[in-house]
């Protein structure tokens, strides 16, 4: 066993009880209220860095702290900028935590609290594995640049921001996340697509007061109904959207990844059977695996609108809401899909109500190369740690900033998830299977040392 191996062994719970740490700190971005612990948790993976003896910075921005860090100068060896979130999802609905979210419990193998998996433990993987050059060589191989946000989970404003204004310092020769999934347990992957997305938020208004259901029901618009039936006529039976030009500019599966998809070692009686579903749906004439990473969807998120209370209340509220998205596919543009949407909501708005549509943010999908020394790299480095070659992956989420790193890097990133399908991303009991956490540990320290024998292209 190599030394670095070794030291990563002999370390594992130490490395647990600072995953721990980090976990403890609820830095949910979507929450004005959680404004300080954002803070701290940027602090927390600087001082990561300052014991590494990095350069680190805590960048303030217009949101939330960006966290930058480089390695000390290897002359000649490749550059590598790691990009990772130090942000969380809120935890809601909190009732249906077995143990509290920011309360990391280790159980059966895992360990269960928000940001676990999406993306904390992911991320400090790559802060270990350098750890571990260090103490035990030295020195790194190669050259690491850390750029982890707090604003991922929320769409990247203030990284897009930064990136228009900072390209340079971040230049690199290619980039490294783990912010994703294995594609089961004991198959990695490497992902080579994500979607995109374009999320918005609609207001229905009607009638200046709630109203008596009886007294006025049936002469008035009533904005929940009015919002179902706009909600309802964005997508069709085929489960297609209805907007013109929607899908003008989606690129079609070729015959070959239909084939490849077709090929994959997919359980999809155990993918249903694991969400309490009965089966799956979605568009006609598209595989599970299709639909979930290739195609583009609708789905509401959030419906808001009238009593929420216990037992019944005969009313017709004022007003009602929805919270939407678009997953969209390398290609398509999530503002002429904003565009579009506008044009389509004008037909489909019944009279008598007035709407308003907030536009939360939009990102463009990735479809990177699988054909560089860099996949090549990673995928050495993961049969290393995982005794078991990559398949080749696309995944149905989105990390908005990839696409603006191709365009102002002129670097493809290598996707590498440490994650698995059951972790409950964003969802109450968020986990990651420690197995999962060290062996991507080992991975990643592998990498550095398959990286450093690539030439580099870039100073
Ligand atoms: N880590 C996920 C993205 C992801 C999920 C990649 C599954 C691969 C597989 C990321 O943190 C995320 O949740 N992104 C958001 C982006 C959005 C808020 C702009 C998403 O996909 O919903
Ligand atoms: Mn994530
Ligand atoms: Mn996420």
């Amino acid at each position: 066993m190599s030394a670095i191996d070794q030291y990563l062994e002999s370390h594992a719970s130490r490395f647990e009880e600072e995953l721990c740490e980090f976990l403890r700190i609820p830095s949910v971005s979507a929450d004005p209220n959680h404004r300080d612990a954002m803070q701290q948790a940027a602090d927390w993976v600087a001082d990561q860095f300052r014991h590494l003896r990095f350069a680190a910075e805590v960048i303030p921005t217009e949101g939330h702290p960006l966290v930058y860090a480089e390695s000390p100068t290897v002359q000649g060896a490749p550059t590598v900028l790691v990009y990772g979130h130090y942000d969380v999802q809120p935890p809601d609905p909190l009732e249906k935590w077995t143990t509290p979210p920011f309360e990391p419990t280790l159980r059966n193998g895992n360990i269960y609290a928000r940001g676990a998996t999406d993306d904390k433990g992911q991320m400090f993987t790559h802060i270990k594995s350098a750890e571990a050059w260090i103490t035990v060589e030295g020195r790194l191989p190669l050259n690491l640049k850390y750029l982890i946000e707090g604003e991922e989970e929320v769409g990247s404003a203030a990284l897009e921001q930064y990136l228009n204004e900072h390209a340079d310092r971040l230049a690199c020769d290619c980039i490294v996340i783990s912010d994703g999934g294995q594609f089961a347990p004991g198959v990695p992957a490497i992902t080579y697509g994500l979607r995109g997305i374009a999320y918005y938020e609609i207001i229905v208004r009607g009638p200046n007061r709630d109203l008596h259901s009886g007294s006025f029901g049936g002469s008035v618009t009533n904005p929940a109904n009015a919002l179902t039936q706009i909600l309802a006529g964005l997508m069709d039976a085929q489960g297609r959207v209805t907007i013109p030009g929607f899908y003008d500019d989606v690129i079609a599966l070729t015959p070959r990844e239909r084939e490849e998809m077709a090929a994959m070692p997919f359980d999809e009686k155990q993918f249903f059977e694991q969400i309490g579903v009965r089966g799956t749906t979605g568009e006609a004439g598209y595989t599970t695996l299709e639909r979930r990473w290739a195609r583009p969807t609708f789905d509401i998120s959030g419906l808001s609108g009238g009593y929420q209370g216990e037992g019944s209340k005969t009313v017709l509220p004022s007003s009602a809401s929805a919270k939407f998205s678009f997953r969209l596919v390398p290609n398509q543009d999530p503002d002429k899909i904003t565009a579009d949407l506008k044009w389509k909501l004008t037909k489909l708005c019944p009279p008598g109500v007035d709407y308003e549509l907030i536009v939360h943010h939009g990102a463009p999908g990735v479809l990177a190369s699988l054909d560089s020394p860099y996949i090549e790299a990673a995928a050495q480095a993961i049969e290393h740690a995982f005794e078991r070659p990559p398949v080749y992956t696309r995944e149905g989420g989105s990390i908005p900033i990839v696409t603006t790193f191709h365009q102002k890097l002129g670097a493809d990133s290598l996707l590498l998830g440490w994650g698995q399908d059951d972790d409950n991303t964003h969802s109450p009991n968020e986990k990651f299977c420690l197995a999962d956490f060290h062996r991507g540990i080992k991975a990643s320290a592998q990498l550095w040392g398959e990286i450093s024998k690539i030439k580099a292209k870039k100073k």
